[in-house]
């Protein structure tokens, strides 16, 4: 049995297998629409989401199956005060997989030792968001068309923002990635991130706290939103919540073939009057979630490839 915890929980041809398995899918949904049939999925969700726990529902209905669970730790048996491995042990017993969000960092790590299903980590604290990851790799190759040999800015918290963390992790390993890294200072990425994910593997990267200066080299600009959530000042947030908002000004300054990511919610760093720009993919990129995650449901229950259904459409 797997999880997914982190994005280096597969390898570099695992993860591309699941990524050609949601083109499968997108190309003919319909193929799907039965393969989980009898299964379930649990989304214990401890802190707020929209996009991950709804995309994550929506994956599994689409495949036929069905899905139960929890928005928020108040509405769970944590309120109470149980713990997330006395938790899991339950949910072992009702689902076939677990999707699961927490304020800790780890959390999923400590459910998946004591599961007896498929644990996702669908984002802990600060740390990692896989799943957004593969969100991201799948907008990518998509739109891209490849994974490799580009320059990618990453905008924004890169210090609290986990869809950061874990897409260097995962991008680190194709060839001819190069990230720009654009922060205010107190929210530059963390030393654990620029060792493991760029140093140790010799990644090309530079630290700038201007977008402007860098627009105009990017491939894709990768913005994110201030965490307020994981600031311990609220001073400190206020001073930097309004440090980085892209309008259609600065967007004249980015190439025509710039592609415009953002892993959802955006609150101020990114002007409305930017979103019918055809370089901003961000609601697409939302969408292509449920693909990604329809694939990972079915990677990580070893789901079988259905046959091809006579007359059957694709789109
Ligand atoms: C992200 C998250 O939860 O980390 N949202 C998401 O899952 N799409 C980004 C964020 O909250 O800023």
């Amino acid at each position: 049995m797997r999880h997914f915890l982190n994005p280096l929980d597969f390898t570099v041809e695992e993860l591309d297998q699941v990524l050609d398995l949601a083109e499968r899918i997108r190309q003919n949904p319909a193929r799907y629409q039965e393969v989980c049939k009898g299964k379930k999925i649990a989304t214990c969700f401890y802190e707020p989401s929209t996009r991950t726990r709804l995309s994550f529902e929506a994956a599994m209905l689409n495949l036929g199956g069905s899905v139960l669970g929890f928005s928020s730790a108040d509405s769970s048996s944590a309120a109470k005060g149980e713990s997330v491995a006395d938790t899991i042990r339950i949910i072992s017993g009702y689902a076939d997989i677990c999707a699961m969000r927490h304020p800790k960092e780890g959390a999923p790590l400590v459910a998946a030792s004591k599961s007896s299903i498929p644990v996702i980590n669908a984002g802990d604290g600060g740390h990692q968001h896989p799943t957004q990851t593969l969100t991201d790799l799948f907008t990518i190759r998509t739109l891209k068309g490849r994974l490799g040999n580009m320059t990618i800015g990453l905008c924004g918290d890169l210090k609290f923002g986990r869809t950061v963390h874990s897409l260097i992790y995962a991008l680190s390993r194709y060839a001819g990635i190069r990230f720009v890294l654009i922060s205010p200072e107190q929210l530059r990425i963390p030393s654990s991130v620029r060792q493991l994910g760029l140093e140790a593997k010799g990644i090309e990267y530079k630290e700038v706290e201007r977008l402007e200066d860098v627009i105009s080299e990017l491939d894709i600009l990768y913005m994110t939103r201030i965490q307020k959530e994981r600031f311990f000042s609220e001073d400190e947030y206020l001073r930097l919540k309004d440090s980085y908002i892209l309008d259609k000004e600065k967007l004249k300054m980015a190439g025509p073939d710039c592609l415009i990511m953002h892993p959802l919610p955006r609150v101020n760093e990114i002007s409305t009057e930017v979103d019918d720009d055809p370089r901003a993919v961000y609601f697409k990129q939302a969408h292509f979630g449920v693909f990604a995650r329809m694939a990972l449901i079915m990677t990580l229950l070893e789901l079988k490839e259905p046959e091809e259904k006579e007359g059957e459409a694709t789109c």
